[in-house]
């Protein structure tokens, strides 16, 4: 029998899957609630454009049919109508953390380029404050000295990403997420870290026991 947050990671990824609309390029997210989202929109049978975050997601959507676009180079899509993803943290003030898998920085991107970037989660994920860890993707030349600027980062025992990067997570006091995150940013050799911003993001649908919960933007 699958378990509460099971069934509300499912729930919550088949509200979104209803958000979808043949004709659609849609963004497909990475993760187990990803997953439910693709489960459930691949069996509307619609006639879709689909753009992956992770390789994993892309065999598991192409296995299920899908038709999948690649978002690299110049000629990729510019807009995409919807994306659909998971996270690790919903604060109560919008802010979102992903990358617990280690893909957030294509997941950014995807978010960034959809009109609609809404996230999928179980209700266990919502917090009061962010806090650590936060994944970082980190550049392999100039590690050691962008691990000492950093300070409280640690790296991850993970493969490279896609992209070559290096995961790693920031372990320090969060603070308020905008500052750190403009910090972040702003760190040679930091190539993307996975704190989101309310601004990217148009819902959430929270799956709770007795159905799905929808928060607007901003929590
Ligand atoms: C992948 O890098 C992440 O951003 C996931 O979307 C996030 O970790 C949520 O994953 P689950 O849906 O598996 O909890």
């Amino acid at each position: 029998m699958a378990t509460d947050v099971e069934r509300e990671k499912r729930l919550a990824g088949e509200a979104a899957a209803e958000l979808a609309e043949s004709g659609m390029t849609v963004g497909l997210g990475t993760g187990s609630t990803s997953t439910y989202f693709v489960e459930a929109l691949a069996a509307r049978g619609l006639d879709l454009r689909c753009v992956a975050t992770s390789l994993a997601t892309e065999q598991t959507a192409r296995t299920l049919g899908f038709d999948i676009v690649r978002f690299e180079g110049p000629d990729s899509p510019l807009r995409l109508d919807l994306a659909v993803d998971g996270a690790d943290q919903v604060a109560v003030n919008g802010w979102i953390v992903k990358g617990g898998g280690g893909a957030h920085t294509r997941e950014k991107l995807v978010a960034a380029a959809a009109d609609r970037f809404v996230v999928v989660v179980s209700s266990d994920k919502l917090v009061e404050r962010i806090a650590a860890p936060i994944p970082l993707e980190l550049l392999s030349f100039g590690l050691g000295a962008t691990l000492a600027r950093l300070g409280s980062a640690e790296l991850r025992d993970a493969p490279p990403t896609p992209d070559g990067g290096v995961l790693a997570d920031w372990v320090g006091d969060v603070g308020e997420p905008a500052k750190l995150a403009l910090e972040l940013a702003a760190t040679p050799g930091v190539v993307e870290h996975g704190l989101f911003s309310q601004e990217l993001v148009a819902e959430v649908l929270v799956g709770r026991e007795d159905g799905v919960e929808r928060l607007g933007r901003g929590g």
